[in-house]
């Protein structure tokens, strides 16, 4: 019951829920100096549907088990499978495969949003280097000759079945288990995917309670997901203190470079939790251990990108392949994370109808970190706060009942993502009740607010996908603080936000904000180690292009610099 693998334990960072809005500043200025006038709209969209409460930890695993159970067995549906001779549509070009990062050749009607999310994005400014493109060809040709199922993959399976030692192959494979919320679970396999790619490895997804249901297949003419007659299939058991895995191999002197490994896989912990022993996974002596051992199987809820940058015989191949370091997530999640139809539906109807004819988009994705429900003040506070300061949106003018501009008015639409409707509500009202002084029209709206109630409704994970993925279709965005669910969104996005600080104390901080040194996710549980000298070490001052978060002072990120 590999399912049931994610009902463990979960982070508080694993909870994603929230969102933010943000946007960017062109043209505020002209429309600013207007002043005068009123223009006042907005639109409450009823997009309120069926309950949900996704993010919630605790409902989220029971209904985790419940859903498990009727996936089950269930063939997949409305995901992307890929067919055996698909057809490549005559116009596709390479726009719409984002500058040759995609490859062609998959079926586009199982899978409508790899040939279309390009019409709802913005051409990004970063290309992907030549090196990743080839690298992401040779690696779907590796996928294709040892994915599930294949004459390699077979060979390896009847050992694994037996127990036996698998010796040296010339197909390796890196299990990533399902494990944590969907902003946790999307920046885990980008990490885990770019290990298989460094370490010539054949990535198997873990399809846990949904990964099947939430994307499309990735790479062309084979699979990605785990086949479920896996012999392996106590994921939900793999934890700290599993035997299996290395840091206990390693503590209880089981595993060395010179023994190789007593099991025919190794399980990698490398959830928050992990220990000393765990964190050595990041040392390149322990990487040459790994790189004997045929199988492996992962679990985490963290995105560990930054650190394989500090391991030495990594970094030359990645600055290669990310000549401009805060891209690693914008490329590799693009090239991974295609919506599956039923996702893209709700993306594609929900920007249809209060998105798209916007002269501009601001996200604000708002995550609260209070136990009790809200709305806050406080909150609502920091938020204006930050949007007013940073002009993403306009004052409104308290004096005059209307004003009239003339000419048309520019429409700026905010996509509000929240567990909350409280702060949508009152930033909706607050532009009904008060013309704008720069004239403009603010249409205010919010997908979903699943709060807090149980449900074991499946599309909960849906909309929680589809609200990160609109939030990535914005223009300027504006995010929370310890949010995976934002740094999915900004990276997807190619965007730079302005992140909230923490709240401490009840209180709006002063600044509200700041705008983000990168778009690279936060690796929220880094290790502190120096490998080289064996002693402890502040991994977030090694190098100039890995640097302590904004939003958390202990978490590292990647950033475009050359000097400190
Ligand atoms: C691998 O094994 C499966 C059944 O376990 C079988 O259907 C498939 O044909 C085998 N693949 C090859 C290449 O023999
Ligand atoms: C939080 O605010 C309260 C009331 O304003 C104050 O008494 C308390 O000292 C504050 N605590 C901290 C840690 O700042």
């Amino acid at each position: 019951m590999r399912r049931h693998a994610l009902a463990s334990k979960r982070t508080d960072q694993a909870n994603e829920g929230d969102s933010r809005v943000f946007e960017r500043k062109y043209g505020f200025n002209s429309v600013g100096l207007m002043g005068i006038s009123v223009a006042v709209l907005m639109m409450v969209p009823v997009v309120i549907t069926i309950s949900i409460f996704y993010r919630h930890p605790q409902l989220d695993q029971s209904w985790g088990f419940a859903e498990a159970r009727v996936l089950e067995g269930e063939p997949l549906k409305d995901n992307c499978h890929v067919e055996d001779d698909p057809p490549i549509s005559t116009n596709e070009h390479k726009d719409k495969l984002y500058d040759g990062l995609l490859a062609a050749g998959l079926d586009d009607q199982s899978c409508m949003s790899r040939y279309q999310s390009s019409l709802y994005r913005k051409s990004s400014s970063y290309k992907p280097s030549s090196h990743l493109l080839s690298r992401l060809r040779k690696y779907e040709a590796l996928h294709k000759r040892c994915g599930p199922y294949t004459d390699s993959y077979n060979r390896t399976m009847e050992k694994l079945k037996a127990k036996q030692e698998i010796g040296p192959t010339d197909c390796n494979y890196l299990v990533w288990i399902s494990f944590s919320g969907l902003g946790n679970r999307i920046l885990t396999l980008t990490s885990a995917f770019l290990y298989a790619l460094l370490t010539n490895r054949v990535l198997l997804v873990d399809r846990g309670r949904d990964m099947d249901d939430l994307f499309c297949e990735p790479f062309p003419k084979t699979s990605w997901l785990l086949p479920l007659d896996f012999p392996v299939n106590q994921f939900d058991k793999f934890d700290q203190k599993s035997p299996e895995s290395y840091g206990n191999l390693l503590k209880n002197n089981l595993i060395s470079s010179s023994t190789g490994s007593p099991s025919p896989f190794l399980y990698l912990h490398l959830v928050h939790d992990y220990d000393d022993n765990d964190k050595l996974f990041f040392c390149e002596q322990d990487q040459a251990v790994l790189q004997k051992s045929p199988w492996l199987m992962m679990k985490s809820d963290n995105y560990f990108v930054p650190s394989l940058f500090l391991i030495p015989s990594f970094s030359e191949e990645l600055a290669n392949l990310f000549p401009s370091k805060e891209t690693v997530f914008h490329h590799l999640g693009r090239y991974l994370f295609h919506p599956s139809n039923a996702v893209w539906g709700l993306i594609t109807r929900y920007h249809e109808a209060y998105l798209a004819n916007a002269d501009e988009k601001i996200g604000l994705q708002i995550r609260v970190f209070d136990t009790r429900p809200g709305p806050f003040k406080y909150v609502l506070d920091q938020i204006l706060s930050c949007a007013l300061k940073e002009k993403l949106l306009p004052e409104v003018d308290k004096q005059q009942p209307v004003v009239t501009l003339p000419g048309s008015r520019k429409l700026k639409a905010v996509l509000t993502v929240s567990l909350n409707s409280g702060y949508f509500e009152m930033i909706r009202d607050m532009y009904w009740e008060y013309p704008t002084a720069t004239g403009e029209v603010i249409r205010v709206s919010q997908p979903s607010h699943e709060g807090y109630q149980q449900s074991a409704n499946q599309i909960h994970n849906r909309k929680a996908w589809a609200e990160m993925y609109l939030l990535s279709l914005t223009d300027v965005l504006v995010t929370s603080s310890w949010s995976t669910f934002g740094y999915v969104a900004q990276g997807l996005g190619g965007m730079k936000p302005w992140i909230l600080y923490k709240p401490e104390n009840e209180t709006a901080p002063d600044p509200p904000c700041r705008r983000v040194m990168s778009m690279e996710p936060c690796f929220h549980a880094p290790p502190y180690y120096d490998c080289k000298n064996k002693i402890g070490t502040d991994t977030g001052s090694i190098v100039p292009y890995v640097v302590h978060c904004e939003d958390i002072s202990w978490g590292i990120k990647l950033v475009d610099r050359d000097e400190f």
